[in-house]
């Protein structure tokens, strides 16, 4: 007899093994199925986890070569042990690993290894074993997209995943894509003494990005001596033992680019293939991601989707979200995700991040509204700690005065962006942000001022 669950998920990634947990902790009996030897997906395995690592690794670097020296700091002959410090990002990797198969004892959460199919509505099978569930939820997550003329060997052309696992630094870089996964390798590997030259179809830095801050990105990459090709569409690929040699198409025509490794990061797709839908009629829509109702329901209201293989902005955290929200819907609870405040971050030097609209989709929605901003090089604690590129910029709806969107360049952003994130949350105004007592020095003063400088005015400016 198969083994009968009330919530099986396909997927442990930060969606399905936190659906999982909240899942069993709501008393419900369940398993969680995994293709790949370690739990944790794409984020924990070959993502956010060990580019965070390897980011924070190189920075070091960056800091003793370039940064140390305005602080009266003589860091001479520094070296890099570049394997030492694969090691490190990977035992990182596993203790986080490790850490889900133990969370997932501790609620006795059953785990398969195996590639997993839909049978039926409620069958799921997996080799020669079937499960049963009452509830199903899909999180498959997403996968790199390849060129159709460039296909991955992580050896010269490179995913992500093969970024994150090279054996030697390459003398040059090309990365086809700017956005947030070519600015953050972009970053890796230019501090450790690669040439890297990136070709984005589009204008600028992480096209969705406020442009304020990605033009200003821009420039502080460049001084960091990325080189940037924009408006150039990669059109074909020659790939041999010695590198890889590209064609590029832009305004002026076609331009030859070769290097010894390529890095493909044009975005990610849906991991929806194979995973027998069609059998249940569960429908996706032309790119791939699966169709569900507000509530994550595909066509089959108890076989639920969520995370990248979804609509939406592929972020663990997003997943995350989804994940519990899942769990407790399945348990008669009644979640709700704020989606407009759902931050992103560019693990950048300095950092970007952002939550709520962009000044351009503000625009595009026709809304009425004002902008502030507050430089850090008027920050006292950006001054003291000479961290003073960036700025912060605010967007409020004009009439309500309420918060459209709180976007910040600067030194710790991934973490300053958590009291923008409540404060869009929460619909507050930006006066109500701005009367908000902020520790001195500090670089969240930033935001208090910006707040301030788009409502009663900012006080050091
Ligand atoms: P992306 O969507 O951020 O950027 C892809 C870039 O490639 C775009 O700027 C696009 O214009 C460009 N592009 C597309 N086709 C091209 C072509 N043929 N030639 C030249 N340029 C081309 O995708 P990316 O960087 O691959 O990241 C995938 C997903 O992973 C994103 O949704 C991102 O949010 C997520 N992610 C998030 C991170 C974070 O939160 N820190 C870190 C890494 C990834």
């Amino acid at each position: 007899m198969a083994e009968n669950f009330d919530v099986v998920v396909i997927g442990s990634g930060p969606g399905g093994y936190v659906a999982a947990i909240r899942s069993a902790q709501l008393g419900l009996k369940t398993a969680c199925i995994e293709k790949d030897p370690t739990l944790g997906g794409t984020c924990l395995n070959v993502g956010c986890i060990p580019s965070k690592a390897l980011l924070h690794s190189t920075e070091l670097l960056y800091t003793f070569e370039k940064e140390a020296q305005i602080h009266g700091v003589i860091a001479s002959d520094v070296k890099v042990d570049f394997p030492q410090m694969m090691t490190r990002k990977q035992k990182v990797v596993n203790g986080f690993t490790k850490g889900i198969e133990f969370l997932f004892q501790k609620n006795k959460i059953k785990k398969y290894q195996a590639t997993a199919t839909l049978v039926d509505e409620h069958t799921i099978q997996m080799g020669n074993e079937s499960i049963q569930a009452k509830n199903i939820i899909l999180a498959t997550g997403s996968q790199p997209i390849a060129l159709p003329f460039l296909p991955f060997d992580e050896k010269v052309v490179l995913s992500s995943t093969g970024a994150l696992a090279l054996t030697k630094v390459p003398q040059k870089m090309l990365i086809i894509g700017a956005g947030i996964i070519g600015v953050e390798m972009g970053s890796v590997y230019s501090r450790l003494g690669s040439e890297v030259i990136f070709i984005e179809a589009l204008k600028g830095v992480c096209p969705p990005l406020d442009q304020a801050l990605s033009a200003q990105l821009e420039k502080i990459l460049v001084r960091q001596n990325m080189q940037f090709y924009f408006d150039h569409k990669v059109v074909s690929a020659e790939v041999s033992g010695k590198g890889v040699l590209l064609k590029a198409e832009g305004a002026n025509g076609v331009k030859e680019f070769s290097s010894d490794v390529v890095l493909v990061a044009i975005g990610r797709k849906p991991y929806s293939d194979n995973l027998g839908l069609e059998k249940v009629g569960i429908e996706k829509d032309a790119k791939g991601f699966v169709k569900i109702d507000s509530f994550f329901r595909t066509k089959v209201p108890h076989i639920y989707a969520i995370g990248d293989l979804v609509d939406g902005p592929m972020l663990a955290h997003k997943a995350s979200e989804e994940g519990v929200a899942v769990a407790e819907l399945i348990s008669g609870k009644k979640p709700v995700i704020e989606y407009i405040a759902i931050p992103n971050v560019a693990y950048t030097h300095p950092e970007v991040a952002s939550v709520g609209l962009t000044e351009q989709k503000v625009k595009e929605m026709g809304l009425e509204y004002q902008t502030g901003s507050f430089p850090f090089k008027a920050n006292s604690r950006a001054r003291c700690t000479a961290e003073e590129d960036g700025f912060v910029k605010i967007i409020i709806h004009k009439k309500s005065k309420k918060l459209l969107g709180i976007h910040i360049l600067g030194a710790h952003a991934s973490e300053l962006i958590g009291e923008a994130t409540v404060a869009i949350q929460q619909k507050m105004t930006a006066e109500q942000l701005g009367d908000v007592c902020h520790a001195h020095p500090t670089l969240s003063e930033a935001i208090k001022e910006a707040a301030l400088m788009v409502s009663k005015g900012a006080i050091h400016t």
